[in-house]
């Protein structure tokens, strides 16, 4: 764990793995999402995203962890209705909303995205009261209001309210991100998605604005999806976890149980690859299944188990049969063979070996 991250973790209120509450504000059913694409000259189909089923609950944060091109931000952009699905339901406060096709503005107002690039998200010719107050001008507010809505939210994500004047080439990455935060903050949504939003910032930044997020949660009642490469700032900051694997997910939990007790090989293999910084536990060199480690792609993903190409514990029935998702521990879903009803139950041999 970094210093910067162990650092703030003392102050963040001990929820992380408690349980949780039942309610989902979002609830994701069979979310797939498919792109036309020319593969070697000819036209093909990319499975990005392939009938994602996760609940997003009220008040919380739920991470999404995955190697890259794993469907993470595409799926992101599904739920805030950036890119529309290719099939699947989704659940906002109970009531269904469109998932293929245009939302209704009020719905559009209560999701809101923070992406990974601070300076690109914003506008570099706007001022920075003029970014956070365009999505309040959009919704046909009086300057009166907007001006007193950028001066609040400015202030509450800890930026000096005189900098309403300053352009983004003015700030700092950590400041610019901030001002993304507050543009995001600024119609009062239910839901942020947070797309590797701290991962361009240093490590003593990114402490600073993940102490942020946890602050406005609190105070502005968000619901938060977190999305990460880093294990590390997904663990400290989630509730729980969903792993994605080839536009899947494969395995999730309360963020404790998953990191504690892993149960699918492929999260085992993600976990035992996290960096540390005490030399004395040293990572594994060599990740499970390296010898054939080359990630499948989405274009033809593997029939079966997407992860099979990989996987140490691979079986005959792996190739030819979906893992369904069984419930292996209250609360902690795998889609694994090794875990369905009549395979024998064998996570000490998967964590051994894993080890
Ligand atoms: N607009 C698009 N058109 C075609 N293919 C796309 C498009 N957007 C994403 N993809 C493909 O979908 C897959 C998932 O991409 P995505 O960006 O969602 O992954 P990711 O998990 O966010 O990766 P990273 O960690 O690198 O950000 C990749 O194979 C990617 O090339
Ligand atoms: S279903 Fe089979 S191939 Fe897939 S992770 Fe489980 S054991 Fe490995
Ligand atoms: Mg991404």
């Amino acid at each position: 764990m970094p210093e910067a991250i162990t650092s703030v973790q003392a102050e963040q209120p001990g929820e992380n793995g408690n349980s949780l509450p039942k309610r989902p504000l979002l609830e994701l059913i069979d979310i797939s999402k498919e792109f036309d694409v020319r593969d070697n000259g000819r036209r093909a189909t990319l499975s990005a995203v392939n009938e994602v089923s996760l609940k997003v609950r009220t008040g919380r944060t739920l991470g999404i962890v995955g190697e890259s091109g794993c469907g993470k931000s595409t799926l992101a952009r599904v739920i805030v209705g950036l890119h529309a699905a290719s099939s699947g339901e989704m659940l906002f406060e109970n009531r269904q909303i469109e998932t293929t096709g245009r939302r209704p503005r009020k719905i559009v107002e209560q999701m809101q995205m923070v992406f990974q690039d601070p300076s690109s998200a914003l506008n570099p010719r706007a001022t920075v009261g003029e970014s956070i107050g365009f999505p309040l001008r959009v919704q046909g507010a009086s300057k009166k209001e907007i001006d007193a809505r950028v001066k609040q939210v400015i202030t509450d994500v800890g930026l000096p309210a005189s900098y309403v004047g300053n352009y983004p080439h003015q700030l700092s990455g950590g400041q610019r991100q901030r001002v993304n935060i507050a543009r995001a903050l600024a119609l009062q949504p239910k839901l942020v998605v947070l797309d590797e939003a701290v991962s361009a910032l240093d490590k003593s930044i990114q402490a600073q604005v993940l102490n942020l997020l946890a602050d406005l949660q609190r105070d502005y009642q968000l619901t938060y999806v977190f999305i990460s490469h880093d294990l590390n700032v997904v663990e400290y900051i989630s509730d729980e976890v969903a792993v994605m694997y080839l536009g899947q997910v494969v395995e999730e939990g309360s963020a404790k149980a998953l990191y504690e007790n892993p149960r699918h090989p492929y999260t085992q293999l993600l976990l035992s690859s996290i960096p540390t910084l005490d030399p004395a536990q040293s990572n594994r060199d060599e990740p499970i299944g390296a010898g054939d480690s080359e990630i499948p792609s989405p274009i033809s993903p593997p029939s079966g188990c997407r992860f099979r190409t990989r996987c140490p514990f691979v079986m005959d029935i792996c190739s030819e049969v979906l893992p369904p998702r069984v419930e292996a521990a209250p609360e902690h879903i795998v889609a694994c063979h090794l875990y369905s009803e009549g395979a024998e139950r064998n996570d000490g041999a998967v964590a051994a070996a894993a080890s």
